[in-house]
């Protein structure tokens, strides 16, 4: 038997994607092999015992309460999972699957404190989760490694938008699309067809990051691919996903609305294209998962331009419900959901053991 935890909710604004892929994750583990203590994190950030069916029949589930739960940093209580309360061990667990979103979930913050209490956990480490989660350092990094990505300007924190001077302006070109260089979910982003509107874009994006990334825009095909880790190490990519109706979309482009309240969106696995853009696709994504050093799995994300793929941006915990694209890119491939968790589940305990 398997002991392991799920920890779903958080901090984040993908709170409810979480709850969601959390639960689709927990009903698939056969319980004849692994037992689940579910774990929440409340939207204000507390752990408390959590409920292997997150969802119920709520559209928008959440996680609200419940006993608090704790994890020890102890070397001699590696894995305890405590009630602060009242000090009682309700679980050992083996493994951790932190299927957290965003802000305190995929940018190496919780990473870092399974790896202070010694706990293997499914995915990336925490330098991969930070810099995949910044979309200055997964470009430059991408960029070093030969990976195509489109020109960008970085507003740092404190730069004034008088930054963005003519010759910047003449660099990007217009449009351009204005980002939180650590979000997610599209929330935030804006595209910006005319240069008057561009304060207006930085304001909305600083309410998420005092960083900013202003990119020039990428025009073709949206695409999707999946790479996993095997126990032994060996890399797989995905076919491609390739998105329809982005750009026909009330936002333009695959805004928060159009990713989970539109459903105009479907996408088309595999992508259909011919066998040397799938391999070049593949290769890219191997690259850029190693370049990286991403662990586990990655969703890594391009456009394919009149000169190529081009790299758009990495996702280390991406959204994971069955119909999900990640698990959907998988099993164009041939690989069920459930082989496809106990893939990445076996690989994470495989690294603990070396
Ligand atoms: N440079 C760009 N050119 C064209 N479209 C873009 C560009 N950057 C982002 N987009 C659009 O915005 C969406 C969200 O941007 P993305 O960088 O993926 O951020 P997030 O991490 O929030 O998903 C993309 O799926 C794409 O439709
Ligand atoms: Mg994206």
């Amino acid at each position: 038997m398997i002991t392991i935890a799920v920890i779903y909710g958080g901090m984040s604004s993908e709170h409810s994607i979480s709850c969601i892929s959390a639960g689709a994750i927990m009903a698939e583990l056969p319980r004849e092999k692994y037992e689940i203590f579910p774990v929440g994190i409340t939207q204000d950030g507390t752990w408390v015992a959590g409920t292997t069916d997150p969802v119920g029949d709520s559209q928008l589930p959440s996680v609200d309460g419940g006993r608090e739960v704790a994890l020890s940093v102890n070397p001699a209580r590696r894995g305890e999972l405590y009630d602060p309360n009242t000090g009682e061990v309700l679980a050992t667990v083996d493994v951790v699957f932190p299927v957290l979103h965003g802000t305190f979930g995929e940018d190496g913050t919780i990473q870092g404190l399974l790896d202070l209490a010694g706990v293997p956990y499914v995915g990336t480490g925490v330098l991969s989760s930070a810099c995949s989660m910044d979309k200055e350092f997964t470009k430059t990094i991408a960029r070093a490694a030969g990976v195509p990505v489109t020109r960008e300007f970085i507003l740092h924190e404190h730069a004034e938008v008088t930054a963005v001077d003519d010759e910047v302006r003449e660099y990007l070109g217009l449009p351009v699309f204005v980002k939180p260089a650590r979000g997610g979910s599209s929330i935030g982003i804006n595209k910006v067809e005319s240069w008057d509107k561009l304060a207006d874009a930085v304001r909305s994006a600083r309410l998420y990051d005092s960083k900013v990334i202003i990119e020039a825009e990428l025009i073709g095909d949206e695409v999707e691919i999946g790479v996993i880790e095997r126990p032994d190490g060996e890399l797989v990519a995905s076919p491609p996903a390739k998105l329809n109706g982005t750009s026909d979309s009330d936002e333009g482009f695959y805004g928060f609305e159009t990713k989970y309240l539109d459903n105009v969106v479907t996408a088309t696995i595999p992508a259909g294209y011919d066998d040397e853009l799938n391999e070049q696709l593949a290769q890219l994504s191997l690259t850029t998962f190693r370049a990286l050093s991403c662990q586990g799995l990655a969703r890594v994300d391009f456009f394919v331009t009149e000169s190529g793929p081009m790299l758009n941006e990495v996702n280390t915990m991406p959204g994971f419900t069955s119909i999900s694209m990640f698990p959907q890119v998988f099993q164009a491939a041939g690989m069920t959901y459930g082989e496809l968790l106990e893939t990445l589940i076996a690989t994470a305990l495989e690294r603990s053991a070396q």
